[in-house]
């Protein structure tokens, strides 16, 4: 009998890098692809599997480069597709893997592709966006950025008529009811796939298709369309993975792992922002609730877990009630909320304390699914809240506490956003140099968390069950077991100490150990302390 083997991404821990962020290798001041190459030691060295690198393409850069103005080739600010061959091939080297941006729904409107569109009814370009002489049409359909947006059609001059974008009016929507679109799209997989990257984060992928009397969100046609993606990558590509950026609620999101054959993966939109309102409620009700409600996916697919990324921490997926208290708890300044959501980092969210930071971090890599990490929450960065946009939770990595942090050789007027230097958060203290050499580090604690659940197999493949204490609802307890093996975490999500009677847990008799401290537990009664966690192994 064949084995079965575990596809690499069951049990993957990714981590989200901004190439312009990262580190600046010339000294122009903007992070570039040459800079991420020279880190590649320190993400290894946290334990990362896998590299997402944000958009890395030619971009008027509105939106942060997910406006894209030329799909086959890199903005020349960040290097030049040799830069991105050596990355890759350096990446592989040290046993990683890396996976790019796919923004699948629109393009930039400076993209050539656009610009004959609109210049010439007659170009082959013109059917590739989606135009009307009215903007009454597909009115079900929300509007996502709701700060700046106020319609979902945008007037153009030249066209004399309106074309459709659900993002900024810069980004219009690329047509999918056109094969040619279609091909196009997977020609772009193709070039990239074939310079050896190993898949792609597929941006906005509800938005494919539009149709009236829908929502446009979702369709069977996108996920038709999706399908013939995943088609090329397992006929063309095989090991290579698609990852879902569908921000859904449960019942949308599963369909795009269909019958294991779309989406290897898919970001876990839901539970994110309920693990947030646990923790202001002491109460793991949330958590076990949207679980719940989440169907099982198919074998060979997996969850990727997050507490932040590159936008706002969405709120888009609660209900008005829950956002009205996350708004409240989390983003008391009004400047710190962006459309339905909030622009701030995982640190500066749970007011720097480490222990929160470090028990949402031991409750993201105990829940089913593979985690992501963003870049710099490893060390808990801060935010900068009075920048632009989302640039607050985009500023440059904190290396050391010298010069710009470490992070470029230019004077300080021509980095790409200013590095953090606010009180608590400052890069004089908050920097990878100091945490490398402090064994107590949040950088050591997340390494060593994640040396733990690699070496414990039964956290990518073992089925999992969450309890609820009715005395003490803020105790999280998930038991994860393969057969073989039980892992049992416990997680205090309050502000009070609470007791553990391992007898009445359903723990077996057995030997149990400690796997964060290493050492074999005597006592069967235990006291778990405030916003602490403890991870046990039946030995
Ligand atoms: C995704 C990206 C976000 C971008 C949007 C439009 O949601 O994560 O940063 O603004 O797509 O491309
Ligand atoms: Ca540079």
């Amino acid at each position: 009998m064949q084995e079965k083997r575990t596809p690499w991404y069951k049990n993957a821990v990714f981590y989200e890098v901004s190439a312009r962020a990262y580190f600046d290798s010339n000294g122009d001041g903007i992070g570039d692809i040459k800079g991420v190459t020279m880190k590649l030691d320190y993400i290894k060295q946290l334990g990362v599997d896998c590299i997402w690198l944000l958009p890395i393409f030619p971009s008027p850069l509105v939106d942060d480069g997910y406006d894209i103005s030329d799909y086959y080739n890199i903005h020349p600010d960040l290097g030049s597709i040799a830069d991105f061959r050596e990355l890759i091939e350096e990446t592989h080297q040290r046993g990683m893997r890396i996976i790019a941006d796919l923004v699948v729904n629109h393009t930039s409107d400076q993209c050539e592709w656009f610009k004959q569109a609109e210049a010439d009814e007659n170009s082959p370009y013109r059917d590739y966006y989606v135009w009307s002489d009215s903007d009454q049409r597909y009115a079900d359909a929300r509007i996502i950025f709701v700060d700046t947006e106020t319609s979902n059609w945008s007037w153009s001059e030249k066209a004399q008529k309106y074309y459709w974008h659900r993002f900024y009016a810069c980004q219009p929507d690329l047509n999918y009811d056109n094969p040619a679109v279609r091909e196009e799209m997977k020609n772009i997989m193709r070039f990239w796939l074939d310079m050896g990257i190993d898949g792609f984060r597929a941006d906005a992928v509800p938005y494919l298709i539009e149709r009236e009397g829908t929502n446009c969100e979702n369709l069977p046609e996108t996920h038709a369309y999706l399908k013939e993606m995943r088609k090329l990558i397992d006929e063309e590509y095989p090991d290579c993975i698609l990852l879902a950026e569908a921000n859904q609620w449960p019942q949308d999101l599963r369909p795009y792992f269909a019958n294991g054959d779309e989406f290897h993966m898919a970001f876990q939109f839901p539970l994110m922002p309920r693990i947030f309102k646990a923790l202001a409620k002491s109460d793991c009700s949330p958590i076990i609730e949207i679980l719940n409600m989440t169907p099982e996916i198919p074998d060979a697919c997996q969850w990727c877990t997050f507490l932040r990324n590159h936008d706002e921490l969405t709120l888009e997926m609660v209900t008005e009630e829950d956002r009205q208290f996350l708004w409240n708890f989390y983003a008391p300044v009004k400047r710190m909320r962006q459309n339905l959501g909030i622009r701030r980092r995982l640190a500066p969210l749970l007011d720097g304390e480490p222990r929160k930071i470090e028990l949402l971090n031991a409750i993201l890599f105990s829940l089913p699914g593979s985690p992501i990490i963003y870049y710099g929450d490893e060390i808990g960065m801060g935010d900068n809240i009075y920048l632009e946009d989302r640039d607050g939770v985009r500023t440059p990595m904190q290396w050391t506490d010298g010069k710009n942090a470490g992070f470029s050789n230019a004077g300080e007027d021509s980095l790409y956003l200013p590095v953090i230097k606010s009180d608590q958060f400052s890069y004089t203290k908050i920097n990878v140099a100091a945490q490398l050499e402090d064994p107590h580090s949040l950088f050591h604690h997340i390494r060593h968390l994640l040396e733990i659940r690699k070496q414990n197999p039964v956290w990518a493949e073992g089925s999992y069950e969450i309890t609820y204490n009715e005395e003490y609802p803020a105790l999280l307890t998930i038991k994860r077991t393969d057969g073989t093996n039980t892992i049992v975490t416990f997680h205090n999500l309050s502000d009070k100490t609470i007791p553990i009677e391992l007898s009445m847990t359903g723990f077996a008799e057995r030997k149990l150990v400690d796997l964060v401290q290493g050492t074999d537990l005597k006592e069967s009664k235990l006291e778990l302390s405030p916003y602490s966690y403890l991870w046990l192994i039946e030995q």
